[in-house]
């Protein structure tokens, strides 16, 4: 039997692309779109270098009809990946209708072409976002959201109740929590298009002196040491999730009718891709200097606007369920990660 094809759309950005190595090395066979909005073309050399071939690549977008039905028809994907969606929260509150149009009109030109080329397999890249501020710590993915703080967060919850709701469709829900680190060979990682919003990526850049000091958004959360607390994974766990999710589909779905039948047929589960741990920002600061030996200059100002005080994740389903879990500590997301930014 040949390799199935699988749709890695986003398939050029910080998690897709790291999740098409981990395709390809689990058998799968890659195909790629991507807009380059948020991503290069170089990112392709090096996939190509690290693959030991050129995987299948389509620029362009998944709101384009047409495009998108041309590329069923050429590879016929079994079942598609869907990253490629807008992430920024500040942006997505100075324009809410770009959010809205690319991460959910794009959704459902996806969903179209999927019925209509009869594809009902789906992973989805949602976040811990949907969770809000949560009541109690970690969340389970029982666990009700809450009503989203920007236009990016509510894209994501509805895009999940949209899934939800085409019961044709077999989808695995992923909500990332916080994806950091890079793929060991430094090849790949989280590109540096303009100033970085999240921690990782401003916390190497402050170490490699292309910004002055980093600053710690709050000192006076009620944590242990008033900073806020996440879960870091990194992203090559992450990636690996993403093909137990894709193995899932194939090993537990019947064939189910794409034209509208039974409702109660559809399968929509929901995995909390996370390590379990939650750790504070001074926290990754202090892992940070133990792995590297590098002194991060920071300064704690005040708090950002829209920060939960402290999430982290239950992995017991992911773990009993998906059979997956995260392998890598903090100190290898640290080291990675600065790896990466050496190499950049
Ligand atoms: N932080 C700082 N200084 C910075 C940047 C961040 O102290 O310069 C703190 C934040 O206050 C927060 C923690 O570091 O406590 C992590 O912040 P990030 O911006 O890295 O990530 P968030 O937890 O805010 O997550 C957000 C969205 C997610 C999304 C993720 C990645 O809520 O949905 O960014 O894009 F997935």
């Amino acid at each position: 039997m040949g390799k199935r094809n699988i749709l890695v759309t986003g398939g050029l950005g910080f998690i897709g692309s790291h999740t098409v190595l981990c395709l390809d090395a689990a058998g799968y066979n890659p195909i790629i779109i991507d807009n380059l909005h948020n991503s290069r073309i170089e990112v392709l050399d090096a996939l190509t270098s690290l693959l030991g071939y050129r995987p299948t690549y389509v620029q362009g977008d998944v709101n384009d009809t047409e495009l998108l039905q041309g590329l069923f028809d050429a590879h016929r994907p079994e079942a598609v990946i869907h990253f490629a969606a807008h992430k920024a929260v500040g942006e997505s509150v100075e324009n809410p209708l770009m959010y809205y149009h690319n991460n959910l009109v794009g959704l459902i030109t996806l969903l179209d072409t999927m019925k209509l080329k009869g594809c009902s397999k789906m992973v989805f890249s949602s976040s811990c976002t949907v969770y809000g501020e949560p009541e109690s710590v970690p969340v389970k993915e029982s666990t009700p959201t809450r009503p989203a703080a920007s236009p990016y967060g509510a894209t994501k919850q509805m895009a999940e109740v949209i899934l939800k709701d085409n019961a044709w469709c077999e989808v695995q829900c992923l909500r990332y929590f916080n994806p950091v680190g890079a793929h060991p060979t430094a090849k790949i990682g989280e590109l540096p298009l303009g100033v970085p919003n999240n921690l990782i990526p401003y916390l190497t850049q402050t170490v490699a002196g292309i910004r002055e000091r980093l600053t710690v958004y709050g000192g006076d959360y009620p944590t242990a040491d008033g900073t806020c607390i996440r879960d870091y994974i990194h992203v090559m766990d992450l990636a690996e999730a993403h093909v137990a999710a894709i193995d899932r589909l194939f090993s537990t779905s019947k064939q189910l009718d794409v034209l509208p039948g039974d409702p109660s047929a559809g399968v929509f589960e929901v995995f909390n891709i996370g390590t379990g741990v939650g750790y504070s920002v001074l926290e990754v600061i202090q892992a940070f200097e133990a792995a590297t030996g590098k002194k991060v200059n920071y300064t704690v100002g005040d708090r950002r606007p829209g920060d939960v005080v402290a999430v982290w994740a239950d992995t017991d389903k992911v773990n009993n369920v998906l059979g997956w879990s995260a392998k890598r500590d903090l100190t290898t997301m640290m080291k990675d990660a600065w790896h990466w930014q050496e190499n950049c």
